[in-house]
């Protein structure tokens, strides 16, 4: 698979097939990732990597934090989206949610059902490996970018590798769970989860590819004529 396959062929994928990732491949691409570019090579990741039985015992505390409840609910440590949220983002946002929704027959006004699509993120949409992406909480919004491609590097090898991923901001909103599984030191800030895995490309949850803007939404040309 070439560069550009494993870019187009990336999706965020949210049902993963009940198949092993032989662990040898994981701890590969985790390391190969690191090829990624970041301002002074400050390499702000850290990354932390579950599978067979720890990956058990924290999908079960996972679930114990959100029986009940509604995560998105919960507060985060950081700021995961502006408090309110204008065009064109706003849009885009509420597109994801038709595709997503849509694609899974649940209705608009079916908040219950939204719940629980929701919460299916907190089981690492079923994927037999999960990972959470830290960083040093005294870091800049450089070496928060810089976490972007650690994880965009990982999930395009991981393409080349016959996988797929889900990068997870929905962990924020347990960060607590988090930290306390993974005695995460006091200085580390959870950004993310992903999952990997194979991915089920028969699930509904599967079947949208989600749409980008057009070019001149987002690029202007200087010299290019
Ligand atoms: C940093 C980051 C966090 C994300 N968090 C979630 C998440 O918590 N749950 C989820 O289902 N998708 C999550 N996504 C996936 C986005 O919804 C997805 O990237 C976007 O809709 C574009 O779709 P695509 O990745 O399939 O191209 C996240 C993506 C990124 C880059």
């Amino acid at each position: 698979m070439d560069v550009f396959e494993a870019v187009d062929s990336r999706i965020s994928c949210r049902a993963f097939l009940d198949k092993p990732v032989d662990p040898g491949v994981v701890r590969d691409l985790i390391v190969r990732a690191q090829r990624a570019a970041s301002g002074g090579n400050l390499q702000s990741w850290f990354v932390y990597a579950l599978t067979g039985e720890p990956l058990k015992e924290f999908k079960r505390r996972a679930a114990d934090a959100i029986e009940g409840k509604n995560p998105r609910q919960f507060p985060t440590e950081y700021p995961v989206y502006p408090e309110k949220m204008w065009e064109p983002y706003l849009g885009r946002r509420e597109h994801h949610g038709v595709q997503l929704y849509g694609a899974l027959g649940i209705g608009r006004d079916d908040h219950v059902g939204r719940i629980e699509q929701h919460k299916r993120n907190y089981a690492f949409f079923g994927a037999p490996v999960g990972l959470f992406i830290c960083i040093d909480r005294k870091l800049g919004p450089g070496q928060w970018a810089d976490l972007g491609g650690y994880i965009h590097t990982l999930a395009l090898l991981a393409r080349a590798r016959g996988l797929d991923t889900c990068p997870q901001e929905a962990w924020a909103r347990l960060y607590k769970t988090v930290g306390e599984f993974l005695e995460l030191p006091p200085e580390q800030m959870l950004f993310c989860g992903m999952a990997i895995g194979y991915g089920d490309h028969g699930h509904p949850a599967n079947s949208f590819r989600s749409p980008r803007a057009e070019l001149p939404e987002f690029c202007r040309f200087h010299g290019f004529d």
